[in-house]
Formats: structure tokens, sequence, C-alpha cells
């Protein structure tokens, strides 16, 4: 039995001041965490909020990136040791915005999900295909791609643990949800690549969200869904009233 695993990305939103704020609003009203998994990745500079606030509380904390090495001379970058350090559970990683804006490659991913797990962390791995690829009919090829190329070298205890976000980048920020049997048949396809990758055990535990424009409205009928495990949310993610209905997405 997959726990539920659903997460805020807020992206380069919200200050200290508005994280605390945010967390205090909703951490008596989160469920518990061993029956559903609350989480919210916030940029770097709220991480020490983010983490005070959360303390004792059923939240788990993202970064929304990181680098893959430790230290060095890496002008602007987060370190991943830092981060275990700091006390945060999650690393977004290969988010689509920093594959196109940033230019990460996916062996940049790659790297960045080895470093994530050598500091005890657990990587939250993003793919997903434009709407140019989905409309040439290779949706499916190019999304087992991502997950084959990002998850090389990480061992099945490593894969089995981590959390696997599918976000089609024509559904993000755009209101234009897949539907949640699109949703479901791209997430079919991400668990059976990692059942090639591996065995059918890691693909059975491995956790797979889907993202893009999930809202406390289609929640419900996106988390039916066999192969999806979890939410990756941005805009519906922002409001606690709204945060807390999609944690409670069961009651
Ligand atoms: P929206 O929920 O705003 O579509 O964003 C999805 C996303 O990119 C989460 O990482």
């Amino acid at each position: 039995m997959r726990k539920p695993i659903i997460a805020g990305n807020w992206k380069m939103n919200m200050n200290p001041t508005q994280t605390t704020e945010f967390v205090n609003a909703i951490k008596a009203n989160l469920p518990k965490f061993d029956q559903t998994e609350s989480v919210i990745g916030a940029p770097a500079v709220d991480l020490p909020a983010l983490l005070e606030a959360a303390k004792g509380t059923d939240l788990k904390v993202a970064a929304e990136n990181c680098y893959f090495e430790d230290a060095g001379a890496f002008t602007g970058e987060t370190s991943p040791k830092t981060l275990n350090e700091m006390g945060v559970d999650y690393v977004i990683i290969g988010h689509s915005e920093r594959r196109d804006y940033f230019h990460e490659t996916d062996e940049d991913i790659n790297k960045k999900a080895h470093a994530i797990f050598k500091n005890n962390m657990t990587p939250i791995f993003c793919c997903g295909e434009s709407l140019e690829t989905r409309e040439a009919g290779k949706a499916e090829e190019w999304v087992s791609n991502q997950v084959t190329e990002g998850l090389k070298g990480l061992s099945a205890d490593q894969v089995s643990s981590m959390v696997i976000a599918y976000e089609p980048i024509w559904a993000i920020g755009t209101g234009k949800t897949a539907s949640a049997d699109q949703a479901q048949e791209i997430c079919a396809v991400v668990r059976q690549t990692v059942a090639k990758l591996y065995d059918q055990t890691v693909a059975d535990k491995v956790r797979i969200q889907y993202g893009g424009s999930v809202k406390p409205a289609n929640v419900k009928e996106i988390m039916g869904k066999e192969d999806i495990d979890g939410g990756l949310v941005g805009g519906a993610s922002m409001e606690p009233a709204s945060f807390l209905d999609l944690v409670h997405f069961n009651d």
C-alpha cells in the first residue's frame, strides 16, 4: 500500500513572513503523517522559516532544487549537504521550468538524484512532455526516456523510496488539466518503465504523482486512479484553505 503524498510547489512565490503565516494557518489541520504525507516545496530563501514553522507538525519540507556537488566554487548554487543539515526532507528535481528555462539536462538531473540520496534526502523527480511531443504521439516514449535517463545508477532501494512526478508541460499553470485518464495512462507508463529497469517489486513501491492544474475540485478523481499516488501542485497550493482541501482529498 503506497502512502499518498500531496506536495505544494510554491515556485518563486512567497517570502519568509508569508511562509510562517501559511504554516501557522494550516498546521493544526493537517492529516496525520502516517496516513497522508503533506509536503511544501519552497524557495531556498524561505526554507529556514518553513522548517522552523513546520517543526513538530505533520508537514514535510521540500527544496525546489539543489546542486549536485556538496560544496565548492559554484556561485549561487544550493548545497544538498546543507539542505540535509537544515532538516529538509525532499528535493524537487527536473521540473520542466528548470529543464526549459535553466537548460538542465537529463545528466544534470541524474547527478542531482544521486547527490540527494547521498545526503539522506528523497528526490521528487519530475518528468513530462510538451504539447508538441504529445500531439506527435510520442508522450509515452518521451516520458519513459526521461525516467530511464534520470534514474541511471540508482539502486533498487533508492528508487523504491523516491517519488516521480508526471507533469505534462501543457497542463502546468494553464488551468488545462490532463483528464484523470490521461494522467493515469502516463503514470502507468512511468511505473512500467521502473518495472522494466528494476522489477515489479520496485515498481509497486515507487510513488508517482501527477502535476498540472491540480486543484480541490479535481484532486479526488485524479487520486482515485490506480497508478497515481499523489499530486504536485503549484497555484492551488499557495492558499491555506485550498492546500488543506488538497491534503484532505480523502475525507
Ligand atoms: P500548477 O498546479 O500551477 O499547474 O503547477 C504545477 C506544477 O508545475 C507543480 O510543480
